[in-house]
């Protein structure tokens, strides 16, 4: 199926039309049959606005946190909806205008609005993840918000009983009370410990290493010193390490500070430089900093530690950091470097300080990939996401894939115009495939559905119809009965 460019244009604008509605406990009709052993809450987090006061938000990344809580029980879906009710989106809603800058959002009013703001607005809006009994929405430039699991409403930020209070410079503190905590934490399924990072800017820049316990206790902030600006979304844990993909970034702290630029204006990312592989051992011990590939990471697929003592990551790398602004500028961007992101295995020798890089699939786009839990660090041979098929062109993501890596078999379901988000698997364990969970807009109705697939081959197992539409989305997490039962 082709789609020519100015309605794939169309089709994306429109799917950023903001949510303008909040349901609770709406009970939604199915199509086709909900399996019967798939009980649990599915929630996502997502941008649900994109402007304030009739002035739009400069960047896809700045749209305010917007949460959907899916809870299935004994076939019936019961849907409800909510903006994350952060103290500076209620302050925004109560003054119908903006109040603060964005990541990529200058206040209207230029210099004399923007100069020496140095405090951002915490958006919300890019993960959600249920660990220790909190749902908590992460931003990866500030701290998370807890919820209310079963109403979704906002608790305010959460700092782990002081262990995210920013303890730097005195700048450092005023800039940012609390440390950021990143949208991607690991959590490993046996043990129920959390592993994360938060990046801090500055001379010198910090990387922060945060563990937290399957009860919910926070060890202080691990803090390593980095030698350059860098800009990191995930990051990679295994049994043996944890490595950072660090690409080299320049970033103009004068202009961002004095209110000339945005952040995400004031910061350039060299990615015909190679990254640099952080490897820390999780047991302790010195870092090795290794030499990588050129381009751009959001997102490790997966990470596991091979019996020679490498580190093996399949990773989504851009070959240019795309610049998510405004999508007619993507996809010129893309068509005049082929700029696609694709799935690509690198090899880490920590001894020997080599890496290298080899294709899964050269043939396809591939982003939001997702996998089974399971402990950190177990191979997990699928893995799943959303990528463009053919006649259609990038950033026009319109199809589920699966990805076998032992075998490289690429299954896609194509969904024609319609948009698929991250899709969320719901087996607890990384051996088994049950089934994947994807809220799609439908790009002819203007409304979206959430679709249960089974994993193995991506047949569409049910069709659940909601009454409106939500924007495209970044990630989410399902949470299994059992330790749902708790939430109802
Ligand atoms: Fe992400």
């Amino acid at each position: 199926m082709t789609i020519d460019r100015a309605e794939m244009l169309r089709i994306l604008e429109q799917a950023m039309a903001p949510v303008e509605r909040e349901f609770t406990d709406l009970d939604l009709r199915v199509k086709g049959s909900i399996p019967p052993d798939l009980n649990g809450l599915l929630y996502r987090n997502g941008p649900g606005r994109f402007e304030r006061g009739g002035i739009p938000y400069g960047h896809a990344f700045d749209g305010d946190g917007h949460l959907c809580r899916f809870d299935f029980a004994a076939g019936r879906v019961g849907y409800s909806n909510r903006f994350v009710r952060t103290r500076a989106y209620c302050a925004e809603d109560a003054a119908g205008r903006m109040l603060w800058r964005g990541f990529g959002t200058q206040k209207p009013g230029g210099l004399l609005t923007n100069g020496l703001r140095l405090r951002f607005k915490n958006a919300a809006n890019t993960h959600v993840i249920w660990h220790a009994q909190r749902l908590l929405a992460l931003w990866e430039g500030g701290p998370p918000h807890r919820l209310d699991p079963l109403t979704l409403a906002c608790q305010g930020e959460e700092d782990f009983a002081g262990q995210l209070r920013n303890r730097f410079d005195p700048l450092s503190r005023w800039t940012a009370p609390l440390l950021p905590f990143s949208a991607h934490p690991k959590i490993d399924a046996e043990t129920g410990e959390l592993i994360n990072f938060g990046l801090v800017l500055g001379h010198p820049s910090r990387l922060l290493l945060y563990r937290i316990d399957a009860q919910g206790r926070m060890a202080p902030p691990e803090v390593h010193q980095l030698d350059r600006f860098s800009f990191v979304h995930d990051i990679a844990v295994t049994r043996r390490w944890i490595c950072v993909l660090l690409p080299y970034a320049d970033f103009d702290i004068p202009r961002a500070l004095l209110g000339l630029k945005s952040p995400a204006a004031s910061l350039k990312l060299e990615t015909d430089r190679p990254m640099q592989a952080l490897l820390i051992p999780r047991a302790g011990g010195p870092t090795r900093l290794i030499e990588a590939m050129p381009g751009f990471v959001f997102h490790i697929a997966t990470a596991h530690d091979r019996e020679d003592g490498g580190l093996q990551l399949q990773v989504i790398r851009f070959p240019n950091f795309p610049g998510l602004g405004d999508v007619e500028g993507y996809f010129r961007e893309v068509e005049q470097s082929n700029g696609l992101p694709r799935l690509e295995r690198l090899e880490i020798d920590p001894d020997a300080r080599r890496c290298s890089l080899s294709p899964c699939n050269e043939e396809v786009s591939f982003e939001l990939p997702t996998s089974n839990p399971g402990r950190l660090g177990a191979e997990r041979p699928q893995i799943y996401g959303i990528g463009t098929p053919a006649g259609r062109r990038l950033p026009f993501f319109s199809a589920i894939q699966r990805i076998d890596t032992q075998t490289n078999e690429l299954i896609q379901r194509d969904l024609g115009a319609d948009l698929p988000g991250e899709p969320i698997p719901t087996s607890t364990r990384p051996d088994q495939e049950d089934w994947l969970l994807s809220l799609v807009y439908r790009a002819a109705e203007r409304r979206s559905d959430l679709l249960v697939l089974r994993a193995t081959d991506l047949a569409i197992q049910a069709t659940i119809e909601l009454p409106h539409a939500i924007p495209p989305g970044f990630h989410g997490c399902w949470v299994p009965a059992n330790p749902g039962e708790a939430m109802r």
